[in-house]
């Protein structure tokens, strides 16, 4: 028997937190989300993000910009809102399109506004194993989903499978702060079966369909799907094929309602958390 990590009722719980620590403090957090392009999946994910923040009294804004915006233009619009004091998270929706360098713009984001926890800074305080600003939501909403369900990570083999630096490279270091021995694997990974069988827990992000079949699980692992792939009629799939492994695991998460959710949740958390700190640092330099 299997159990469902379900990301959907724990994102729930998390922000109904996050709204009555908001209410009952008159606190005022101001997320800006940026978008360039056209990019209709990206689309999507921000107005997703965008409402949530407004249900939950999150003062969001979405900040759009051509497709055809210059990497200067851009990083002068980045370099506005990291000085306006009412914005505490700046969140740049990637992809960007070609000719613009992520990078070049990630590193424009004040680390205490880098809601993300993508600039150099956070990244390397969180791979230092010390305390970031802000860590990456999609990687942070999977140890959360992975503590609520008191699964213990210390020694654990992890094999995550993607390198991104959005989810498997933030992801790495979380899992390796907390004890776990980590493999990272890429699309030039030998014998990637072979390296995923090892897995007491096995996190697929490598956005292909379905990819992740039986042949790739360790009986009794932990699986955690964090694609988001489209099938051929337009239905929300993840990189793991359920059907084919779940009786083979002992805890998997659904696509959807499971990482998705937490992502979006931990994104709220790290908004009110640079909104805090923002207000803490004004506290101290009055007193
Ligand atoms: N694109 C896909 N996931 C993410 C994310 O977590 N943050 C940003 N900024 N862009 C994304």
């Amino acid at each position: 028997m299997y159990t469902i990590l379900d990301g959907k009722t724990l994102a729930e719980k998390i922000l109904l937190e996050i709204k009555k620590e908001i209410k009952e403090n008159k606190f005022s957090p101001t997320l800006a989300v940026v978008i360039v392009g056209n990019n209709s999946a990206s689309k999507i994910y921000v107005e997703n993000k965008n409402k949530k923040a407004k249900e939950i009294g999150i003062n969001s804004q979405i900040i759009s910009f051509k497709e055809n915006i210059s990497q200067k233009n851009l990083e002068k619009e980045i370099e506005k809102l990291s000085k306006d004091k009412n914005i505490h998270a700046i969140l740049v929706q990637l992809p960007l399109p070609k000719h613009i360098n992520p990078q070049a713009i990630i590193e424009k984001i004040p680390p205490n506004k880098d809601v993300d926890g993508f600039h150099p800074y956070n990244l390397g305080k969180l791979i230092s194993g010390n305390e970031p600003y802000a860590k990456a939501c999609t990687p942070l909403g999977i140890i959360r989903l992975l503590e609520e369900y008191n699964i213990n990570i210390e020694g654990k083999n992890v094999v995550i499978v993607g390198r991104s630096n959005i989810v498997g490279k933030p992801l790495a270091a979380m899992f390796t702060n907390q004890n776990a021995t980590v493999t990272l694997c890429h699309s030039k990974t030998k014998e990637l079966p072979k390296i995923c069988k090892q897995a007491d827990i096995l996190v697929c992000a490598i956005g292909q369909s379905k990819f992740f079949n039986k042949n790739y699980i360790k009986k009794d692992s932990i699986v955690i799907d964090v694609g988001i792939n489209k099938n051929s009629e337009g239905k929300l799939t993840g990189d793991v094929n359920f059907e084919n492994i779940k009786e083979k695991t002992s805890y998997i998460t659904p696509v959807p309602k499971g990482i998705g959710p937490m992502t979006i949740a931990m994104l709220m958390l790290n908004t009110l958390n640079l909104y805090k700190n923002s207000k803490k640092n004004k506290s101290q330099r009055k007193g």
